[in-house]
């Protein structure tokens, strides 16, 4: 047998040595920590920033998967027969509900509860404990200060003026099948005005939209940018537009407005439950809930004791609807509004 160069033989055993010790100690860790499957539903920074600072603090690694609200609850009804994800945190409150009802989420009691807000409790107890409110935000929209002066727009004060014949082609929105934000302007236009008229207010805003974006924070951006002059979005979205510098002005409609609970749900047959369930607690602490405003997210928290971000539109001053989060969450009402959207508006000739 040929002899081996000494070289190589102590490089070849230092190599077969660090590769124990790497198995040894990643075994360690799976056992001592375990890992998490995070389905998020915020903007991107704010889910990194909640991943970064739950690893750290815990040990425990998380794969975060970001996706708008309906698309989530579509992923998360698309595995239940097998899930993948342990944990859904952030997202409108409405697929949260839907996903509570078909019992594709897990009853759970957090010893936080008794620290959150009353409309995070509701939600809590609207789901029979399988969805709890994080976070709350009105909607609204906002648009380009510079563009709106350029093309001789009137200010939009009013959901109304939207349908003005000036801003063809001129307003964004999302897509309410994937995003919860253009879902919650679906129910609120349908809360103010009722389902025929408000119907008859989408099918004539539609004439004037020139993208239905995925995600809802999407036209926010696209306004900031100039590339439409009003976007319609959560104000909070709007606001981090404000707060890059950017040349827009938010819009509390006149009419009033609907607002979200942003939600958060542990996934039926969570492989890693009692590290969904640690996530669960710590994402109601006020430090976890500190971490939205640190990532530019100016939505307003569910525990009592964190901040509230001075950027974060005052809800007490705008003039909210009593939105009825139990009916347009269920099951029924929300897919019968959707496929409704899709049939009358979606595919409207403009
Ligand atoms: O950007 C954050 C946010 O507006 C949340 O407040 C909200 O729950 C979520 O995004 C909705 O996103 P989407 O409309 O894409 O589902």
């Amino acid at each position: 047998m040929r002899e081996l160069p000494r070289r190589r033989v102590l490089v070849g055993l230092a190599g077969v040595f660090g590769l124990a010790c790497g198995l040894f100690s990643a075994a360690g860790t799976a056992q001592a920590q375990g890992s998490l499957v995070l389905y998020c539903s915020v903007q991107e920074e704010w889910c990194r920033a909640m991943v970064t600072a739950f690893e750290r603090e815990t040990g425990i690694k998380v794969s975060m998967t970001r996706k708008s609200s309906g698309e989530t609850y579509a992923q998360v009804k698309a595995e239940a027969a097998n899930p993948r994800g342990d944990i859904w945190w952030g997202g409108t409150g409405d697929p949260h509900m839907q996903a509570a009802e078909e019992g594709l989420t897990l009853e759970y009691k957090s010893p936080k509860l008794a620290e959150l807000q009353d409309w995070a409790v509701r939600q809590w107890e609207q789901s029979k404990g399988r969805t709890v409110g994080v976070y709350s935000g009105a909607l609204g929209f906002g648009y380009n200060t510079n563009e709106i002066k350029a093309k001789g727009i009137p200010e939009p004060k009013c959901w109304a003026d939207l349908l003005g014949a000036k801003l063809k082609d001129e307003v964004q929105v999302a897509d309410p099948n994937s995003s919860g934000t253009a879902y919650t302007l679906l129910a609120t236009i349908v809360q103010i005005m009722g389902e025929q008229k408000g119907f008859d207010y989408l099918k004539s805003l539609h004439k004037n939209v020139n993208q239905y974006t995925k995600s809802g924070a999407a036209p926010a951006k696209a306004t900031a940018l100039g590339e439409t002059a009003v976007g319609i979005a959560f104000m909070h979205d709007i606001v981090t537009m404000v707060v890059d510098g950017a040349p827009v002005k938010v819009v509390a409609p006149c009419e009033g407005t609907g607002y979200e609970i942003g939600s958060m749900s542990i996934i039926k047959g969570a492989r890693n439950l009692e590290n969904a369930q640690k996530f669960y607690d710590w994402a109601l602490t006020p430090a976890a809930q500190a971490l939205g405003a640190q990532a530019k997210s100016y939505q307003v928290p569910s525990n009592r004791t964190a901040t509230v971000p001075p950027q974060a539109p005052k809800l007490a001053d705008i003039k909210l609807i009593n939105f009825d989060f139990a009916k347009y969450g269920s099951s029924e009402e929300r897919r019968r509004l959707l496929s409704k959207w899709d049939n009358e508006v979606k595919n409207l000739p403009k």
